[in-house]
């Protein structure tokens, strides 16, 4: 097979947003517990941090970290988790079916998210709690001081503000699994007043309103406008979350998942202009893509405990990943760029873990090793190539045909380009699950004078997945059949790859 793609430098869709590469770590199963805080693990720093952990967080190029949830915020009593670590009482957590020890917390977040070089996202409670508790949370976060909650932060150990900018209004609210889960109307009301007194104490805030848990939830579409029509003036984003996985063996649709994503982020858009265009307001409300990922929820794994079992830290949601996997994160992430009109902000979900491109072994038991999923190589190699603005293509490819989204083009791409410098990357994938296929670029206006480097995650058996015993048999490699030639590049992209060519 053959596709072909024009690549021009005026076809700019918007800046690269480093939030596009966001993360996410949630009290939920090993994701805080034995995974980023575990202090009897040998390189537990003097804060209890795995400091194996911390370096893989920064090699994946995280930009942001959303906490602590998820679902479990619903539920979450923020106080519980400050103070001294001894006094701090172990809670029942409804939404996992755990015993939280609350042993890390705000504090803990903050000092860890510096340490890890991340912006904190925080998301307050909307379940259990209302207006209050999340202006406590706030001034206790983001006030210097001479007041109850801004003094206590300070007693524990924080003498200056965090000063944390984007805070998410509630988690799922539209989802009946949350715990107080509400209509739209009342969940837009809360969330709008919760937004306005919030900016009372700082108007620069940047609040993220709940969307739909997912674009097939019956309540989709009607959701987000109810909520922004209640609480349009107030908020900035407007959140979408999906997961995606290969159901029954339908390979076909599961690699064409991005088809979905785009469906949801211009329904989302155009969601948000209609209530726009109703309420005669000029400023747009963007979406802020704040859980996405790859996540088999069908696996044992992903079932919380039952009846009297309420253990700390259980193994929840540990999906291994296996090529298809990753090849999938990777046309996530061309999908998120090339809205990155409409997406200003987005977190995989999660970090570790938990549906996680870093896993951990505990230090009780085993080596206590922390390695590298499938889905971690797209992932930082995104993060890290993709600068400056995005350029959309014009792509011509073969069909490949899905039982669920009909035809769609085997090739998917988007690129960047540095304006000052004319760096350019180009994140491709091949989509068909049996055909190799030749791409053929034109690149002429890119002014390229050199192939930098392409690499290409593939392998013939596309369910090889990493182990901590085996997490580099299968790697993004030299693809070697990339060249640039009287400015067309050209490169073949082996069945069910992810590919990232870079010029200069
Ligand atoms: O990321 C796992 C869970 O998925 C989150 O807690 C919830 O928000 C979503 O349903």
């Amino acid at each position: 097979l053959t596709a072909s793609a024009v690549l021009d430098r005026a076809f700019v869709v918007g800046p690269v947003r480093p939030r596009t590469f966001g993360t996410f770590v949630e009290h939920l199963g090993r994701c805080v517990y034995q995974g980023v805080y575990e202090p009897t693990h040998p390189t537990a720093d003097e804060a209890g941090f795995r400091t194996d952990v911390l370096e893989l967080v920064r090699e994946l190029g995280t930009s942001t970290v959303r906490y602590p949830g998820g679902n479990f915020v619903s539920g979450y009593r923020w106080e519980d988790g400050v103070g001294p670590v001894g006094q701090r009482p172990a809670r029942l957590d409804l939404a996992w079916h755990s015993t939280d020890p609350n042993t890390f917390g705000v504090d803990e977040f903050m000092a860890w998210a510096k340490k890890a070089g991340v912006e904190p996202m925080m998301a307050i409670n909307l379940g259990t709690r209302g207006v209050q508790e999340a202006l406590d949370l706030l001034e206790y976060c983001n006030v210097p001081g001479g007041s109850h909650f801004a003094d206590m932060r300070r007693a524990n150990g924080a003498e200056d503000p965090y000063r944390i900018k984007m805070w998410c209004l509630g988690n799922e609210m539209d989802g009946p699994w949350q715990i107080g889960h509400k209509t739209a109307h009342e969940y837009g009301r809360l969330a709008a007043e919760t937004a306005r007194a919030m900016r009372m104490i700082d108007p620069d805030l940047e609040l993220v309103a709940c969307g739909s848990s997912n674009a097939h939830m019956p309540t989709f579409g009607e959701w987000e406008a109810t909520v922004l029509r209640e609480a349009y003036e107030h908020v900035d984003y407007i959140s979408a979350h999906a997961y995606y996985y290969e159901d029954d063996g339908d390979l076909a649709s599961f690699l064409a998942s991005a088809v979905d994503m785009d469906y949801f982020v211009d329904s989302v858009a155009a969601t948000a202009d209609y209530v726009r265009a109703a309420r005669k307001q000029s400023k747009r409300v963007h979406i802020s893509f704040d859980e996405w990922n790859v996540w088999y929820q069908r696996r044992a794994e992903s079932r919380p405990p039952t009846g009297d079992d309420w253990p700390v830290a259980p193994v929840l949601l540990e999906d291994r990943y296996n090529v298809a996997d990753a090849v999938v994160v990777g046309n996530l992430l061309i999908s998120l760029l090339r809205h990155t009109d409409r997406v200003h902000a987005a977190s995989l979900a999660q970090l570790v873990n938990v549906i996680a491109p870093i896993m951990t072994e505990s230090s009780a038991g085993t080596a206590g090793r922390a390695w590298r999923q499938t889905t971690f190589h797209p992932f930082s190699l995104t993060a890290r190539h993709a600068t400056g603005e995005v350029l959309q293509p014009a792509v011509t490819a073969p069909p490949v045909s899905t039982a669920r989204f009909g035809d769609v083009p085997a090739v998917d791409l988007v690129a960047t380009r540095e304006p000052e410098t004319g760096e350019a990357a180009l994140f491709v994938v091949n989509r068909s699950t049996t055909e190799p296929v030749g791409l053929e670029v034109d690149v002429r206006s890119l002014g390229s004078a050199r192939l930098v480097e392409a690499l290409t995650l593939s392998n013939l058996d596309h369910t090889w997945q990493a182990s901590a015993d085996d997490a580099t048999s299968v790697l993004p490699r030299p693809n070697g059949t990339a060249a640039l030639a009287d400015g067309g590049l050209s490169v073949e992209l082996p069945p069910v790859s992810w590919t990232v060519v870079r010029l200069a």
